[in-house]
């Protein structure tokens, strides 16, 4: 018996982007550049990296390497509720909580991109009350022009305009995070999966 199915078809990369904002090198020497401060900012201490799932992966993974100064790593993930897949805002909620008990370390948050601040606001408030010694953000990107809710970013890869970006572990509906660049999507070439 034929059992019908649909297959999601992805278009490929080339045929959605309208231009790529931030090219493979100068996503690698801004990394760099940011390891390099933060390695200089958290000699001596107890230096814990968090990454905010799963944008943050990927840019967790190259500025890992470019830090210097011994220090863990975990994970954590929020979903946003009141918001369609490829828009922010909304109220914010934990999804996957950190294995490692945050009292008293350095806790340095790595996300891929601060939107409309919401997301990075629940965050902090919510870490703040198992009281880090100290908490702070480090975002690749930075879309000040969409912000609703106001928050510090200590280390800021690039500021970028109000365009929706996909690559470097930013998804278009969950695909294209691989991409080792940042690209805008051209909205009218890209279809949504059904
Ligand atoms: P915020 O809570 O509005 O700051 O949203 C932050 C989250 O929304 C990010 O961690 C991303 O997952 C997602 N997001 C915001 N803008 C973009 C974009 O241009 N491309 C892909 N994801 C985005
Ligand atoms: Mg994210």
């Amino acid at each position: 018996m034929f059992i019908p199915f649909i297959v999601v078809k992805m278009q490929d990369y080339q045929d959605i982007l309208s231009e790529i904002l931030i090219d493979e090198p100068s996503l690698q020497r801004r990394i760099a550049e940011l390891g390099d401060e933060i390695s200089r900012d958290y000699q001596g201490t107890d230096l814990l990296l968090i990454c905010i799932l799963r944008g943050g992966l990927v840019f967790m993974v190259d500025l890992m390497r470019r830090i210097t100064v011994p220090h863990q790593i975990d994970f954590m993930a929020v979903s946003s509720y009141g918001a369609g897949a490829r828009q922010s805002g909304g109220s914010v909620r934990l999804s996957l909580d950190l294995k490692t008990d945050i009292r008293d370390k350095d806790v340095l948050l790595v996300e891929d991109i601060v939107d409309s601040g919401n997301t990075i606001a629940y965050v902090l408030e919510f870490l703040q009350t198992r009281q880090p010694r100290s908490l702070k953000v480090c975002a690749l990107l930075d879309k000040p022009d969409r912000r609703e809710t106001p928050v510090p970013i200590h280390y800021r890869g690039f500021s970028i305009p109000n365009k929706f970006v996909f690559g470097y572990g930013l998804d278009l509906d969950e695909y294209y995070r691989n991409l080792p660049f940042v690209a805008v999507v051209d909205t009218k070439k890209y279809h949504p999966p059904e």
